[in-house]
């Protein structure tokens, strides 16, 4: 595995200028420590988190037809996460090597293991990074002379704001380059009651997930939050079409950080993250705002979530087609 993990200063910035911000709010991608990424695949197995069994049975319905699709090529995931939704793909394409990019390090390893343990034929490579920032897709042997793939599931696109969206899907076109291919799983708008419980589950993951995430403050830069001084709130935000994931001080406190100090006010809210939601036509829209083509989509029978395989505009590509 390759290891390109922010160093600590620079994630120390990013945290001052996140609690310098109105609401305050910090990058999604901090809460994603080891056990922020445990309790991400805790919350992908509650009854109210849906988006993981749809995509995946999409996935292994459609892998045949998303393979020829795709053609040949290496295979590039953005945000592997587990990696346990790829295999479908690495058995229907058989690509000559599979590249997951996370920033989580110590999962990140692990899900490679698990994954060169399915698919022994298959060279599999783990790269430690915030793909955001990422420059270019290091110089290796595995990837010469190869066309890229890019696979981005999870709907993770959500965590970012239109502007941010625009810029990141850019930024894989660039990562992919211009024979490239990306296939990005969204999830749709729906019953407001459904998403506030996907995000809120009666279990607990999601809120011990947003709570992990003052601890890792604490641990990694000297902060001094009381988690349990923080309740955990998720909420639809029909403007802007998304849901809005934040720990909500219950108290007025103040709370210090890499020598800066913070004051929150009862009922003040941390944003941890936001997951928007894009219906296709949305969707398509913004990916052409970022110079994609919509090639092709494959949705779920309930329309909640589609699969969408994208194609620089440069190319010139044919009118896109619909399987649903
Ligand atoms: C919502 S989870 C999705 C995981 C998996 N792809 C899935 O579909 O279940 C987002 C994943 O992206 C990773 N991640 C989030 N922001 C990232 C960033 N800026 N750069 C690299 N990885 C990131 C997280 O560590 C996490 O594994």
């Amino acid at each position: 595995m390759l290891d390109l993990h922010p160093a600590p200063a620079d994630m120390a910035r990013l945290v001052i200028e996140g609690l310098n911000r109105t609401p305050k709010q910090l990058p999604a991608w901090f809460l994603y420590d080891n056990e922020g990424s445990r309790l991400f695949d805790a919350i992908c197995e509650q009854p109210e988190y849906g988006l993981t069994r749809t995509e995946t049975a999409l996935l292994k319905r459609h892998a045949p037809a998303i393979a020829t699709a795709l053609g040949e090529g290496v295979l590039v995931e953005f945000g592997a996460g587990s990696a346990r939704k790829v295999s479908p793909l690495l058995e229907a394409l058989a690509p000559p090597a599979y590249v997951a990019l996370d920033i989580s390090a110590e999962h990140l390893q692990q899900a490679c293991r698990n994954l060169q343990q399915r698919h022994p034929t298959i060279p599999v490579l783990g790269i430690c990074c915030d793909y955001s920032l990422l420059e270019q897709l290091p110089e290796l042997p595995l990837l010469a002379g190869q066309r890229r793939l890019g696979f981005y599931p999870g709907s993770s696109l959500g965590n970012f704001d239109h502007d941010e969206a625009v810029t990141l899907l850019a930024q894989f076109a660039r990562l992919l380059g211009s024979n490239g291919l990306l296939l990005i799983g969204i999830d749709q708008p729906r019953s407001v009651a459904a998403l506030e419980a996907a995000y809120n589950d009666r279990a607990g993951h999601s809120a011990a997930f947003a709570r992990n995430l003052l601890v890792r403050l604490n641990r990694e830069l000297a902060g001094s939050f009381d988690p349990g001084s923080f309740r955990y709130e998720a909420h639809w935000q029909a403007r802007d079409s998304r849901i809005a994931m934040a720990l909500v001080s219950a108290r007025d406190q103040q709370v210090s950080l890499a020598g800066t100090s913070w004051q929150f006010t009862a009922g003040e809210a941390l944003i941890t993250e936001y997951s928007h939601k894009y219906s296709p036509e949305a969707f398509t829209a913004l990916a052409a705002a970022a110079g994609w083509h919509s090639l092709e989509r494959w949705s779920a029978d309930d329309g909640s979530f589609s699969l969408h395989l994208l194609q620089p505009a440069t190319v010139g590509a044919a009118p896109g087609r619909l399987s649903i």
